[in-house]
This record gives structure tokens, C-alpha cells and sequence, in this order.
């Protein structure tokens, strides 16, 4: 079964086409590049062992991803990973951010029309939820007024899909709402590749690790949390790209309740930022140079994931540790510098 997985060389969609691969499904990869590196395919062949058709295609490029439609009709079920992803920049290029992320999203729906299967997973965030009220966050949390072009742009790819599914019965779609995806794959082949200063946490502590950055700061140790900093849900991109291929198999097999389903992708578990920096510390040996300065703008406080949703219906639960995704984590950096 032909598989499309948009933005397929990026840190989760690489992991996903992996475990699609391992599950004997075809994948065709289409990615512009633009945040990712075409050497990714080989890291994806000596993991699985098979080479992932490839073609470098711009989707904010409708007259392309019309052509590209025409040629592959076979296609099965779609997984969307395509998307820019930093907050920051997003505040300060919103229409960037609305284009990469909804005229591409748009144009994918529409070609997707003509297939006679219509499968489609969608790359969502738990940043729909904002600072929730209750924790831990539940699929019925209500979505807050994003914070970010970003954010923004999660929320409304999600309405645009629900409102797919109303008026074409023959679309079926379950958005995937991710909380921290970190690690790597324990092969060391594929991994995370940020591109100049990182914003995420984990990357900054491997690179001060490493000794590219000299000092992590932690954001905020005045948080009514129980140590101070911010408490989040870490999940490793491995156990997470494996919930891609169980909610692509819910629909193929039409075991879905409704043709728009959403779930949260997390571990249940909320770490805060000193935890996360010990348990780095217990994988690496060392202690790790870090101060605590004042807040970030835009942090929620405590953001982790009700997994009852995901674990009952869905049929999914994670099995790797934040251990186990700090020592991943840690491999790949030391790969990627002694290259
Ligand atoms: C961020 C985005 C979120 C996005 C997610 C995945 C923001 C506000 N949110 O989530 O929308 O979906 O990345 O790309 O950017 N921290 C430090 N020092 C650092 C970096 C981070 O203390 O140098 C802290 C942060 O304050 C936070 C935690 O580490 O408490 C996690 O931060 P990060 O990895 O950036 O993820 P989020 O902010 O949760």
C-alpha cells in the first residue's frame, strides 16, 4: 500500500517513514527541503534496508502537488508532516507561517479529492490547548486563542480538516496533537537537525554538552510547579512516529468512530525542566552548566497529556522512558559532531 508522507525528511516524519517501512507499507517521501537534508535517505535505507521513493516538490506550489497527484493516484493514505515549526519566527512572519502551513494544507485536500482512498493524518500540537485548566490536558480540554501564527496555524489546519469531513463523507482524517517529541532513533541514523541556535530544550542541553553552548539557560524557576520550571510531557519521537502507523491502520481498516478523530500523543507523564536536565545528567555521567534566569515569553506553565483516550481507543501507549530518550538524544548529537 502506497503511503504519501509530506515533509518525510524532517525529525518526525523521518521516524514515521521508518516504521511505516519496517510495517511493509510503500512510502513516497515529498519534502522541499527547506528544513531537512535529502542525506536523511540514507539514514532511512540502512535502517530499513529499502530506499523510500523521493521527490523534492514545493507544496505552497499548487500547479506541483496537482502533477504530482495526477502521477501517484494509487496513493492509499496521506501523513502531513510538512509545516514550519518555530514559534518565534512565526510572531515575527506570520504570513510565512499561514502560507507554509494552511495554502499547503489546502492544496494537499483539494488534490486529495480525486483518490479513491482518502486517509489522512495531521500533524497537531498540544499547543491547541494553551495553558489548559485541568490537568492532565483530556481531548475535551477546550482549544484556547493561540499564542503564536504558529499555534494559530495548528488550530485552524484542524477546522479546516472538521470541515472537510462534514461535506465528504469518503474523507477520513485523525489529527494527532504531539506534546515534547524528542530523542532519536537508537540506530543513531536519523535524529533531530536544528538549524543554527536551538529554541527546543533537549537540543540545547546535547549541544551545551557537547561544548557547542556554553551554558543552558532554564526559563523561569519561579513557577507555581514543584520544583519552579515548567513542567511538560516529553515523548520519544520513536513511540510517537509508531502512533502515526496506528492511526493510519485505524483508518485504512475503517475502524474509525467518526471521519475526524483527534488524540493527544504523550507519555501521561509531566517532567519539569530540572528533571529533565537530571535525567540528561544520568545518561551522560556529568553535571550539565546550566542557570536558572527569568521567564520566556509565551511558556504555559504545565502542559502533559490525559492518555486514556489514546491508550483505550486508539489502542497506542508509549514504551520508551525520558532516559531512554535523553541517552538517544545524546548518541545522535555526538554522531552528528564527530562526523
Ligand atoms: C515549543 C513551542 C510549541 C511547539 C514545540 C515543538 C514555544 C512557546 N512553544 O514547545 O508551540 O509545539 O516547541 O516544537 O516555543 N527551556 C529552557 N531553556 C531553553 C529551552 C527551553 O528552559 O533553552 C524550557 C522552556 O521554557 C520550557 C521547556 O524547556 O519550559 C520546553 O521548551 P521547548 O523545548 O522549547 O518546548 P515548548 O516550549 O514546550
Amino acid at each position: 500500500m502506497k503511503i504519501l508522507v509530506t515533509g518525510g525528511l524532517g525529525f518526525i516524519g523521518s521516524h514515521t517513514v521508518v516504521e511505516l517501512q519496517n510495517e511493509g507499507y510503500e512510502v513516497v517521501i515529498i519534502d522541499n527541503l527547506s528544513n531537512s537534508s535529502v542525506e536523511v535517505l540514507d539514514g532511512i535505507t540502512a535502517i530499513t534496508g529499502t530506499k523510500p521513493y523521493f521527490e523534492k516538490l514545493d507544496l505552497k506550489i499548487k500547479g506541483d502537488v496537482q502533477s504530482f497527484f495526477k502521477k501517484h493516484n494509487d496513493i492509499a493514505g496521506v501523513i502531513h508532516f510538512a509545516a514550519s515549526k518555530a514559534v518565534g519566527e512565526s510572531v515575527n512572519n506570520p504570513l510565512m507561517y499561514y502560507e507554509n502551513n494552511i495554502n499547503t494544507l489546502v492544496y494537499v485536500l483539494q488534490e486529495m479529492k480525486q483518490l479513491n482512498s482518502q486517509n489522512f493524518i495531521f500533524s497537531s500540537s498540544c499547543t491547541v490547548y494553551g495553558q489548559a485548566d485541568e490537568l492532565p490536558i483530556t481531548e475535551n480540554a477546550p482549544v484556547k486563542l493561540a499564542e503564536s501564527p504558529y499555534g494559530n496555524t495548528k488550530q485552524i489546519g484542524e477546522e479546516i480538516i472538521k470541515d472537510t469531513c462534514k461535506v465528504n463523507k469518503n474523507f477520513n482524517s485523525i489529527a494527532l496533537r504531539y506534546f515534547n517529541p524528542i530523542g532519536a532513533h537508537p540506530s543513531t541514523k536519523i535524529g533531530e537537525l536544528p538549524i543554527g541556535v536551538p529554541q527546543n530544550l533537549v537540543p540545547f542541553i546535547t549541544q551545551t554538552a557537547i561544548g557547542m553552548r556554553e551554558q543552558l539557560l532554564v526559563f523561569g524557576g519561579d513557577y507555581p510547579t514543584r520544583d519552579g520550571t515548567c513542567i511538560r510531557d516529553y515523548i520519544h519521537v520513536v513511540d510517537l512516529a509508531k502512533a502515526h502507523v496506528v492511526a493510519l491502520q485505524r483508518l485504512l481498516s475503517g475502524k474509525n468512530n467518526s471521519n475526524f478523530e483527534f488524540f493527544n500523543l504523550g507519555t501521561g507523564k509531566g517532567s519539569s525542566v530540572l528533571e529533565a536536565i537530571k535525567s540528561f545528567e544520568s545518561v551522560w555521567g556529568k553535571k550539565l552548566n546550566y542557570k536558572v534566569v527569568g521567564r520566556r515569553s509565551g511558556d504555559v506553565i504545565s502542559a502533559y497529556a490525559d492518555t486514556n483516550k489514546v491508550n483505550n481507543v486508539l489502542g497506542w501507549k508509549t514504551k520508551l522512558t525520558l532516559d531512554d530518550a535523553m541517552e538517544s538524544a545524546w548518541k545522535w548529537e555526538q554522531k552528528i559532531r564527530n562526523k
